[in-house]
């Protein structure tokens, strides 16, 4: 499990209080955001056209960290709690020289998940309006460059 089961639970309780319309609870709360994570990133490190991004964090043991910060980044873009503590996504990425090819791959990765999942078409048009709207934090490398 992404995160433990006491998070998962606050996460819930806090959504159910504050905003219980929202994405986040409409498609299951915590534990169906961790399940598309994990899900995520398994179609990543399958995917040999991306797994050399992640590779240096799965040899230094830092997947698991990414993983948490997705869950709760997600969690707080489909209107759930904020309890997002990475670091901006500029940030995250400056160091990776991010194609639009490969943003491209990766989002299209994670709303197939989210498809599987059977998360409701107006969410997915929701986060591929997201998804869109942050590809410029994200991508700073130019086409045709190696990887
Ligand atoms: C599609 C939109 C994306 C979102 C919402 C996203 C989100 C995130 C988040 C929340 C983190 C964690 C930041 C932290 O731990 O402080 C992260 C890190 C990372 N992302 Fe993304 N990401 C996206 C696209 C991509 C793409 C396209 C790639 C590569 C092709 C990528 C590769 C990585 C890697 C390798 C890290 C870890 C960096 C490190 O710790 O050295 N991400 N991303």
């Amino acid at each position: 499990m992404t995160l433990d089961t006491a998070l998962l639970g606050q996460l819930d309780a806090e959504a159910q209080q504050e905003n219980p319309s929202s994405a986040f609870a409409a498609i299951g709360g915590a534990v169906a955001v961790s399940a598309v994570v994990e899900e995520f990133y398994t179609r990543l490190l399958l995917d040999p056209a991306l797994v050399d991004f992640f590779t240096p964090l799965v040899e230094s043991d830092g997947l698991s960290a990414l993983k948490r910060h997705q869950v709760l980044m997600l969690t707080k873009v489909l209107g759930g709690p904020d309890r997002y503590s990475g670091r901006d996504l500029r940030a995250a990425h400056a160091h990776l020289t991010i194609t639009d090819e490969a943003y491209r791959r990766v989002s299209l990765h994670l709303l197939t998940v989210m498809h599987d999942f059977k998360v409701p078409m107006d969410i997915l048009q929701a986060a591929d309006d997201i998804l869109r709207s942050v590809s410029s934090l994200i991508v700073t490398g130019a086409a045709g460059d190696a990887r």
